[in-house]
């Protein structure tokens, strides 16, 4: 009997294993992002699930608040005339000016778009502070937004937000400075501020920070220089004039989005995750650290108008 012709695989690797092999692969790939989608639509659902943002239900509109009305602005701008790529704020504007100024309208907010302030001799990123500090006399509290913010529960007040972050109304007796935690401490992307003398101070001297001032990426020193700054005020100044509430989802949701950063956060730092992922129900999302931003902000609002 003639023997059988070898194939050129050779004995010992039969033919169907050329086809198993990729189609484990494939089913791997498939598995992990049908995965990654799980924990995204999972996380999304943070507040049906039990998580709060506020102590107490943030749902008060500016209507039933106790304490007197405050004049408040939102103060934001977007410089779209440089950076290009994906991380490009190009058309990002457009995008939230709307929703923003709607949200001030509805609930009687002033609402400044700041880009003629712009000093071109820093990162843009930092006149921020320069926005900021220009309204600081004409209103009770300044709440800072960057320009890749949303407001994604226009029925929560600012008022309600300061109230659970505070936990009173009073103004006279209240922090000047009201901000969140991320991965990194302190995000200097949205903010409060409210009209007094430390905070003049503290604005001047966070200008004054130029050591941080950094050119040519995508960490501008603002940020690093504002929670230099935080970290270097003594315990009792920081008690006094600075509030960190416990939940970043209180006005500063981070959307999750499947990537491999994502993923190592959310098994570094499950907690900090956990209390800064955008939900629904929250009151904003903020697309930091996020590349195509006008993409995603536009996926929001779709979601938002669809679930009306
Ligand atoms: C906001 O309030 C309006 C009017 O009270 C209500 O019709 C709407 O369903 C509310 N939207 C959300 C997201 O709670
Ligand atoms: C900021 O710098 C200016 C100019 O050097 C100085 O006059 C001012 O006192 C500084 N302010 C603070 C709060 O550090
Ligand atoms: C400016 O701020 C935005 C919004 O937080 C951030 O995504 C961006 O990286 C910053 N750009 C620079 C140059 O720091």
């Amino acid at each position: 009997m003639a023997p059988r012709p070898q194939t050129r695989w050779g004995k010992n690797r039969p033919p169907e294993r050329r086809i198993w092999l990729p189609l484990l692969l494939l089913s791997s790939l498939l598995l992990a992002v049908a995965s990654l989608n799980a924990v995204a639509a999972f996380l999304r659902r943070a507040n049906d699930l039990g998580r709060r943002c506020a102590p107490r239900p943030a749902e008060c509109t500016a209507g039933d608040v106790t304490s007197p009305r405050r004049r408040i602005a939102i103060v934001s701008f977007s410089d779209e005339s440089e950076g290009g790529g994906r991380r490009s704020f190009r058309g990002v504007r457009a995008a939230v000016e709307g929703n923003k100024r709607a949200y001030a309208e509805q609930m009687g907010y002033g609402y400044v778009d700041a880009r003629d302030l712009v000093d071109r001799s820093r990162p843009p990123n930092w006149s921020k502070i320069l926005a900021v500090r220009s309204q600081l006399p004409l209103y009770d509290w300044v709440f800072w937004n960057d320009a890749d913010t949303v407001v994604t529960n226009p029925n929560t007040s600012l008022e309600s937000i300061l109230e659970a972050a505070l936990g009173h109304g009073d103004f006279e007796s209240s922090p000047d400075l009201v901000v969140t935690e991320d991965f990194n401490g302190v995000n200097s992307g949205l903010f409060f501020v409210r009209r007094s003398k430390w905070s003049e101070n503290f604005l001047d001297a966070w200008w004054n920070q130029t050591s941080f001032v950094h050119f040519g990426s995508t960490k501008s020193g603002d940020n690093a220089a504002m929670k230099h700054l935080i970290n270097s005020l003594s315990a009792e100044e920081l008690s006094v004039h600075v509030h960190i509430p416990q939940m970043q989802c209180l006005f500063n949701s981070y959307p999750w989005v499947p990537s491999w950063k994502s993923v190592y956060r959310l098994i570094s730092s499950p907690v900090v995750t956990w209390q800064g992922v955008y939900s629904d129900g929250d009151f904003m999302a903020h697309l930091a650290g996020l590349d195509e931003k006008k993409k995603w902000i536009e996926v929001i609002l779709e979601q938002l108008r669809a679930s009306e």
